[in-house]
């Protein structure tokens, strides 16, 4: 199982410390949460401070994309070159020209679902995509309750995944903690993303270990 800590939970006083904290802690990736006050009642990461990130980071980026006008932050986030750049469905009316896009510019294609969102959707974007990210609470907030339905949804992806595109991760996002993790590693998770749980953990390398 992979690590991605959620930086939304970290002290964004120390934020180069929390990163390196985190990546020494065993963190594979580290997972940057870009939230517009759009498509999400929030406001977070713009590109010089995921750059900050990127700069003390060890391990390789995740951006997690919570915005309205996918193709701009696309472009405004490609410089910092992350090894994944996801964006929502519910949001792109053309995500097989992004999902192409993103590829060219060298950084690995992943889309988002909602915890609404059936599996289906994507169901022919399979074979362009790297990974695919379940929420698994509702975007916009850290520190929320595990939506348990996304168990079901993760082996009904997996299913699909097997048939189609069986080298696409699948990432678990939201209320991940050391109860669901089994449960999820069971279901065909590959990478769980976990932002209060790690950061809010006196011993960070035990949370991500528990985790594992
Ligand atoms: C929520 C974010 C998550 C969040 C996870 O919109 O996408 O990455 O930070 O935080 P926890 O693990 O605290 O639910
Ligand atoms: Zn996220």
């Amino acid at each position: 199982m992979l690590i991605a800590p959620s930086i939304l939970s970290a002290d964004f006083g120390s934020l180069a410390d929390e990163v390196k904290n985190v990546c020494e802690a065993g963190a594979d990736y580290v997972h940057i949460d870009v939230m517009d006050g759009h498509f999400v009642p929030n406001l977070t990461i713009g590109p010089l401070v995921a750059g900050a990130a990127a700069k003390a980071a060890s391990k390789p980026l995740d951006i997690h994309l919570m915005v309205e006008n996918v193709p701009f932050f696309a472009e405004l986030f490609a410089p910092i070159k992350p090894e994944f750049l996801s964006f929502h469905i519910e949001e792109e009316k053309h995500p097989h020209r992004l999902i192409s896009r993103i590829r060219d510019l060298g950084i690995r294609p992943a889309i988002t679902l909602n915890p609404h969102t059936t599996e289906r959707a994507i169901e022919y974007l399979l074979g362009d995509l790297d990974m695919v990210l379940l929420m698994s609470v509702n975007p916009g907030f850290g520190g929320q309750r595990f939506i348990p339905s996304v168990l079901e949804k993760t082996q009904r992806l997996k299913e699909l995944i097997v048939k189609r595109s069986p080298k696409c991760l699948i990432e678990i996002d939201g209320g991940v903690n050391g109860e669901n993790a089994s449960a999820l590693k069971e279901a065909g998770a590959d990478i769980l993303v976990a932002g209060a749980y790690i950061f809010g953990a006196a011993d960070r390398k035990a949370a991500i270990d528990s985790l594992r």
